[in-house]
């Protein structure tokens, strides 16, 4: 695969402070440290680049970076910062707060919205209840299930079945490990698709 390029570009705490719409997005978001930073420096082959940690909350803010694609694209990746453990909707939405609803319902340059689930888990009503919210705003998801080097190789098609059930979606979620770098290729491929 050809080699990738990403830099950090910047951080907005309200749309004021987004950047100019002159690149597709992908939207990297799930829940409260599930690995989304870690899939998205993973991706890129870049370590240090969106910030990662143990402690839930490690991302703040919409953090935007430039990226240049295997196919030669140039993207922005938007980490998200975690939605929490809402169970309601009403909660859900606010934990996402006026920042992340507003960018998923309004930017125009979103091309696709990644759905960071730990394939232990599993998906829940959050995750449901999310996974729908998008598809009403017109959003194109691609689920994805990280930490997969979590579980042995024989529970993975399972815990995909599963999740592709309880999300009724019409093609089985990725999997995906940022230890690893499993997946990688698939979902470069799935995001080349979507811009
Ligand atoms: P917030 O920004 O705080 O919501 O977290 P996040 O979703 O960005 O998660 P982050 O990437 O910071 O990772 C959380 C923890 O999970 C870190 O300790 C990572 O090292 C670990 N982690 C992330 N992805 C993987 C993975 O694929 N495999 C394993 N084994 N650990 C992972
Ligand atoms: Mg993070």
């Amino acid at each position: 695969m050809a080699r990738t390029h990403a830099e950090y570009l910047t951080s907005a705490a309200a749309p004021a402070g987004f950047p100019p719409e002159d690149r597709p997005e992908i939207a990297f978001t799930g829940r409260s440290n599930v690995g989304k930073s870690s899939l998205l420096n993973s991706l890129v082959g870049a370590k240090g680049l969106a910030r990662t940690s143990g402690t839930p909350g490690r991302t703040q803010l919409l953090n935007w970076f430039a990226v240049d694609s295997p196919q030669g694209e140039s993207l922005y990746f938007v980490d998200f910062p975690g939605y929490g453990y809402a169970k309601v909707p009403k909660n859900l939405r606010e934990a996402f707060g006026p920042l992340v609803d507003g960018y998923l319902e309004a930017r125009k340059a979103l091309r696709l919205v990644v759905v960071i689930i730990d394939i232990r888990r599993g998906a829940e009503e959050d995750e449901d209840l999310y996974v729908r919210w998008l598809a009403e705003h017109g959003r194109a998801t691609q689920v994805v299930l990280t930490k997969a080097d979590k579980l042995p190789k024989s529970k993975r098609i399972p815990a995909a079945q599963a999740t592709q059930r309880a999300l009724g979606l019409r093609r089985s979620p990725l999997l995906y490990s940022a230890l690893t770098g499993d997946g990688r290729d698939e979902l470069w491929r799935a995001i080349g698709n979507s811009v």
